[in-house]
């Protein structure tokens, strides 16, 4: 190390960028050799590579911008900042919510008004047309979608974001890149400097041999974790076979995909969405999802941003078993990650109105280290996935094969008396797995009428909210937008129902979101209520929650610990009313003011919830 060290400062250390970079590689260098001697160290020019990659991120320290370096400092100063009760996340698309990057910067005053202070855009780097999986299919990391805007642009909207307290989310798109990608253009003509960057085979055998211990993503699209190309050959694509799975067994991968990493973070990004996490590093003989060298893989990049771009977080997205997604999370991996459990367990509990297994994972699964959070959700721009755990569900009663077969008929409308209009996602006959798709609106009743959709779409909101760590809204489910079959006309989406969720920016709907009468009205303002007093709670900082069990099977409850008195939080799931027994509420205050509706609850007396309400009492001693 004090080698690696000297080699780079008789290089760099005549630079003014110096001195602030050498001191953090004091502090993160021995990480980053760490890992990646894991990873590559027993190449002979592994010492060269070190070198070569930290001389590219002193490049990268050396072009940022003043005023991210300034972010760097004040982050530093304080790494817990994102736990505030303040924080809210919003996600769009560029051009289905606002045309262009100069679109959104037009937005910002609506993105204050309803909060906003983090704000996703799914991934606008240049991709091919129609092969683009909404962005997920790159073919230059340093390039925008000329429809979006400029590279400069985007610039600009960072830097306007960042002025109004925003905090721009982009993607790392880094498990694969399109088949179109310079770089894959390379491999299929056999450059050798490009061939190892993908996992290329001349016929079906060691495919054939990989595919035994595989789980098929899109098997819609097509079967199995390989396509295979006109020449003959197959290669690796987990997800559509126009987006091809990189090699980090190639070191050359690494460095490569470093560079783009630093380059997004000079952008101005300062949560960067690490796409398809599980999925980086393969082994013959394993599922090839999150093995220990993903792990390894993204605390090496974690160190080289704490070196280079230090504002810079990592959000993990990783859809796979709960055991799985904790482990993504660490101060040195990812900061802050989804939380696909509470997503899922929130839409199980409204299909069954029991709330066993939210209460469950709450209580169980909610914990986390510090320094982490998660971005809690109703739902995302992708499918819905059935990722509780089955040995969970077990204790409960409850046969995981059979509930999820439950659910995907109770959301696609197979199940009489569903108040849900979704669609099938990857439905797969072979092994009786589906996913679903559907905006927040449509699958909580409101595109049939039926007369508890707004209710669901706030109670389930306000439990996002009331959860701790980041809540991340889908912009336009604050103003009640439905589903939108407009993509079965589009070739280049009409196999892919996910799009059935991600609708145009509606301005009719957004035009009467001050309008009580309305449905779009009542949303937006009921969420701006619950927004409003979380941001003023400090009890809501942080994720620290307690369980809180209500004797009720349909009436959630957990409370968040605060030094200025405990909130409770309870959530009727049903369209009954319900009651809570006085004995049940009988340690807690007599009497307690309720901040969703500013009115005052007996607890002596027990408790009557409205169907679907939600409560949000505040235990303060002696304020009775
Ligand atoms: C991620 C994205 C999803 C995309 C996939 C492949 O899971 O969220 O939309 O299809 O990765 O990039
Ligand atoms: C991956 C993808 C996500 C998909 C899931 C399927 O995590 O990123 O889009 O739904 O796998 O299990």
């Amino acid at each position: 190390m004090p080698r690696l060290r000297q080699a780079l400062r008789e290089r760099l250390a005549a630079s003014a960028h110096w001195p602030a970079f050498d001191a953090r590689l004091g502090r993160h260098l021995g990480a980053l050799h760490d890992e990646l001697a894991l990873l590559y160290g027993g190449r002979p020019d592994f010492e060269r590579f070190l070198v070569a990659l930290l001389e590219q991120a002193f490049a990268s320290w050396s072009a940022r911008e003043p005023a991210l370096k300034a972010l760097d400092a004040r982050r530093e100063a304080d790494p817990d900042w994102f736990q505030s009760q303040r924080m809210l996340g919003g996600v769009c698309y560029v051009d289905l919510f606002a045309g262009d990057f100069a679109g959104v910067q037009a937005r910002i005053p609506f993105l204050r008004e309803l909060g906003l202070n983090y704000l996703h855009l799914m991934p606008p780097f240049e991709c091919p047309e129609p092969h683009s999986d909404g962005g997920y299919a790159v073919t230059s990391y340093r390039e925008t979608n000329p429809r979006l805007g400029r590279i400069d642009d985007l610039r600009r909207l960072a830097r306007a974001l960042r002025e109004a307290g925003i905090s721009l989310v982009l993607d790392f798109v880094f498990n694969h890149s399109s088949d179109e990608h310079e770089w894959a253009r390379a491999a299929r003509a056999g450059d050798p400097a490009f061939r190892d960057f993908y996992f290329l085979f001349p016929d079906r055998t060691e495919p054939d041999r990989y595919e035994r211990t595989l789980r098929e993503i899109f098997p819609d699209e097509h079967a199995g974790a390989f396509s295979q190309l006109a020449d003959g050959r197959w290669v690796w694509t987990t997800f559509h076979s126009y987006q091809w799975d990189l090699n980090y067994a190639n070191p050359a991968v690494f460095a490569a995909m470093a560079g783009e990493m630093l380059f997004i973070a000079n952008l101005g990004v300062e949560f960067l969405r690490m796409d398809a996490v599980a999925f980086i590093w393969k082994r013959l003989g394993s599922a090839c999802e999150n093995l220990p060298e993903a792990h390894t893989l993204l605390r090496a990049y974690n160190a080289l941003a704490r070196i280079a771009a230090p504002a810079l977080l990592f959000k993990s997205e990783a859809i796979v078993h709960p055991d799985e997604v904790v482990r993504y999370l660490s101060p040195a991996e990812c900061q802050v990650s989804y939380n696909p459990l509470q997503m899922a367990l929130l839409w199980s509990s409204l299909a069954t109105r029991e709330v066993n297994l939210l209460q469950q994972a709450l209580e169980e699964r909610h914990a986390l280290p510090a320094g982490t959070a998660w971005v809690n959700y109703v739902r995302s721009h992708d499918d819905i996935g059935w990722t509780f755990a089955d040995e969970d569900a077990i204790e409960l009663g409850i046969h995981g094969f059979d509930h999820r077969q439950f659910l995907n008929r109770f959301y696609v409308n197979r199940f009489e008396g569903s108040f849900a209009r979704g669609v099938p996602f990857q439905d797969n006959p072979h092994t009786g797995d589906c996913r679903i798709s559907g905006c927040c609106a449509s699958l909580c009743g409101l595109e049939q009428g039926d007369p508890h959709a707004v209710a669901r779409i706030l109670l389930l909101h306000g439990i996002v909210l009331a959860a701790g760590g980041i809540p991340l809204l889908y912009l336009g489910d604050e103003i009640g937008t439905s589903n939108d079959f407009a993509y079965l006309q589009d070739p280049g989406k009409a196999g892919d129902s996910r799009w059935v969720h991600r609708p145009p920016r509606r301005a009719d709907l957004e035009a009467q979101r001050l309008d009580g009468a309305t449905a779009a009205g009542q949303i937006f303002m009921g969420l701006r209520r619950l927004i409003e007093r979380r941001q003023a709670t400090p009890a809501f900082a942080g994720g620290r929650l307690i369980g809180f069990r209500s004797k009720n099977p349909s009436v959630l409850g957990f409370t968040r610990p605060a030094p200025e008195g405990d909130l409770l939080v309870l959530a009727n799931f049903s369209e009954h009313e319900q009651a809570i027994d006085a004995a049940v509420l009988a340690g807690l205050v007599p009497s307690a003011a309720d901040l969703v509706s500013g009115r005052r609850h007996e607890l002596r007396a027990g408790l009557q919830l409205a169907p679907y309400q939600l409560l949000w009492l505040q235990l303060v001693q002696g304020s009775s």
